[in-house]
């Protein structure tokens, strides 16, 4: 019986999606939970030749014995769950709790302009000002919809009923460590605080439960939205080392800057990480794209591992080395 936790160390579009993938296929959970903000979170998952972008379902939906939950403290939006269940065909094996939040027209009127949009660079999906209505107790929750009355389950039972028959649950979080609403970039951060202890708590999973916590770092660090980045790199400097990318649910282009050990420490103390996860090592040393094993590696990118290892003190467990589910090396025995 394993609980694993996956968050994000940055500032979220570490390619946590592509992990969760993966380990929801390796590991096969018998359940794949998701905790975090809402439907501002957007995950991108390549099999083959097929490519799925995910806001709302967990994303290891691959894998299709495992039921797909969404844990209460997430605020929901019923077209986009719906359309989600629908193409990626989880029907019948997703589930939410009847707790989650809804998010309505009116938050995502409040959320298309006004501060949130221009300030913070918000992702106008109504998940901020969803947030703000259930904390000041006016929100409608996913039982007082009738169309969702069919997927309602108990999550956080499930999921402890999961783990007490010995069955391995993988937690998915979203967002990033410093877009937490408590140890991020506050004002520039999300409605939630969404560290690996947020997230637990968003699915009902107490922390004398939890087994592993897997921080994923991208091998440099991007940004989308406003607030700091430290050494921001220009353009013309992220176009040339290739780091360009743009951002899943909003389109936008996202900030680049070199791996930050300061902040990547702060991501290892904040979540308890017991293991770390690696991705994109193939844009940073092209000629690891596709590797399967540590050992094929080149001699800059097994020194680029180890000295994050070092400084980190924690174990580089899982790398990711091209964007398919299977361009992975998995390092847990
Ligand atoms: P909001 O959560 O939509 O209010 O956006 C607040 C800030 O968090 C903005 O800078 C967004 O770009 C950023 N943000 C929210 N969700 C994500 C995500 O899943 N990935 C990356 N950035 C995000
Ligand atoms: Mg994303």
């Amino acid at each position: 019986m394993t609980s694993t936790v996956v968050v994000g160390g940055f500032f979220g579009d570490e390619g946590k999606g592509k992990i969760i993938s993966y380990l929801a296929m390796k590991d096969n959970p018998k359940i794949i939970v998701r905790g975090g903000a809402g439907p501002n979170a957007g995950h991108t998952i390549r099999d083959g030749d097929k490519v799925y972008k995910v806001r709302m379902l967990p994303c290891g939906f691959l894998n299709k014995n495992a039921k797909m939950m969404i844990g209460p403290g997430v605020v929901i939006n019923p077209d986009i769950l719906k359309k989600e269940i629908q193409d990626f065909n989880t029907s019948g094996r997703s589930f939410i709790d009847q707790y989650c939040g809804i998010i309505e027209e009116t938050h995502l009127a409040r959320d298309s302009k006004g501060e949130l949009k221009e300030k913070i660079g918000s992702t106008g999906s109504g998940t901020g000002p969803a947030n703000a209505d259930r904390a000041m107790r006016v929100l409608k929750l996913a039982k007082d919809i009738d169309s969702l009355s069919s997927l309602i389950t108990d999550v956080p039972q499930e999921i402890n009923s999961a783990l007490s028959a010995n069955e391995n649950v993988l937690v998915e979080g979203t967002q990033g460590t410093f877009l937490s609403l408590w140890h991020g970039t506050y004002p520039f951060v999300t409605s939630k605080d969404v560290t690996a202890s947020g997230i637990c708590a968003d699915v009902g999973l107490g922390p004398t439960k939890v087994d592993e916590v897997i921080v994923v770092f991208k091998s440099y660090v991007t940004r989308v939205g406003t607030g700091p980045l430290n050494n921001e790199l220009s353009l013309e400097d992220a176009e040339k080392k290739g780091w360009l990318e743009f951002g899943t649910v909003t389109g936008r282009q996202r900030r680049a800057a070199n791996f930050d050990f300061d902040l990547a420490k702060r991501a290892i103390m904040l979540n308890s990480a017991t293991q770390i996860s690696l991705t994109k090592l193939d844009i940073l040393f092209p000629d690891c794209a596709g590797k399967n094993s540590f050992d094929e590696l080149s001699k800059n990118a097994k020194a680029f591992i180890k000295n994050i290892e070092d400084e980190l003190n924690t174990p580089v467990t899982i790398i990711g080395t091209g964007p398919d589910t299977n361009d992975i090396i998995d390092r847990r025995n």
